[in-house]
């Protein structure tokens, strides 16, 4: 399916779209059957989206690179460990310190990877941005995880019917 506002995130990402991070990010599952990669392009659509449509005012190349770059931490969170039972707290921590060795961040993407998963977090987003980035992000999440919810319920009423 094609990305809503693709050119626009190509205009300020694409070298963040063809770093080796990304192609980390291609095989790590975030949400249901979604890679961390596709979710990041769906977050920062959906971001551009938000302040499209409520005429937002925004630094439009910090929105697309920090909510590009938001889940930037680099491994599969779904393998069973200690860290990974806290991953929903480190991981914006772990992502900032991973795209700040590779890239060259702002006082705004910094804030918008630091402060993504306020609440979970307890200190909140500091620009509008960021703002935008947290609640673009719970928005695609609920929808993968609904998506990936929806997906498995379908095969085993399929796997059910197949054997009545
Ligand atoms: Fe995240
Ligand atoms: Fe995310």
């Amino acid at each position: 399916m094609p990305v809503k506002h693709y050119n626009i995130i190509l205009k300020h990402g694409k070298d963040i779209l063809e770093s080796d991070g990304m192609k980390t990010e291609k095989i790590c599952i975030q949400h249901g059957t979604y890679t961390v990669f596709d979710h990041s392009l769906a977050v920062t659509s959906m971001c551009i989206s938000i302040s499209k449509k409520l005429r937002i005012n925004v630094h439009e190349r910090e929105l697309v690179r920090g909510a590009l770059l938001h889940d930037f931490f680099l491994y599969d969170w779904h393998e069973r460990s200690l860290a990974n039972s806290i991953h929903g707290f480190t991981h914006p921590g772990i992502a900032l310190r991973n795209a700040e060795k590779v890239f060259k961040l702002g006082k705004i993407e910094r804030n918008m990877i630091r402060r993504h998963m306020f609440p979970l977090t307890p200190i909140p987003p500091r620009y509008r941005e960021s703002v935008i980035l947290c609640i673009a992000d719970k928005m695609c999440a609920t929808k993968e995880t609904v998506s990936g919810f929806r997906k498995k319920f379908n095969k085993k009423l399929r796997r059910v019917h197949n054997n009545a």
